[in-house]
């Protein structure tokens, strides 16, 4: 599978362990940066992975210290279901109910091991569908309810 990634300077370390699992996994990886610890912002690299996600129809990974930067800056991209993922269940659920196209994790929050482990149940789960469906439908709807108000 295709797996576009990227982080800030916060999760970089992370970043980097979850591209081995990753390419250890037999996944092929476009990596967005950010590759060293020098400061970026996190909107730049959570809008860049976006923007991949959407245009090739593949997941993402984003990691910042907490996860919730970059699930808030990619979740302004029409298109874009970014969830921040604690843990296995709200990995396996973001994607079975809500068809989440980006996994967040936060690198100050959760420990690689686990993070590994997020992100592989988050790309082996499919969509279940049926009634998500409906209910994804309508954030899209929203997206476009709100486009052009504000
Ligand atoms: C960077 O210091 C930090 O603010 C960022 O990585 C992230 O946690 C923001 O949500």
């Amino acid at each position: 599978m295709q797996v576009i990634i990227g982080s800030d300077h916060a999760g970089v370390l992370l970043k980097k362990q979850l591209v081995a699992f990753l390419y250890a996994e037999g996944h092929e990886v476009l990596d967005c940066g950010t590759f060293n610890d020098d400061p970026v912002d996190y909107p730049d690299v959570a809008e860049k992975v976006a923007l991949e996600v959407k245009s090739r129809s593949i997941p993402g990974i984003l990691v910042c210290g907490t996860g919730i930067g970059v699930s808030i800056a990619a979740n302004k991209i029409p298109g874009i279901r970014a969830a921040l993922c604690h843990d296995l269940f709200t990995a396996q659920l973001a994607r079975q109910h809500n068809d989440a196209n980006i996994v967040a994790i936060g690198s100050r929050i959760t420990g690689p091991g686990l993070a590994e482990a997020i992100v592989k149940t988050f790309l082996d789960t499919d969509f279940l569908a049926g009634r998500h469906q409906r209910r994804v439908e309508k954030i899209m709807a929203l997206e476009n309810k709100f486009r052009e108000r504000v």
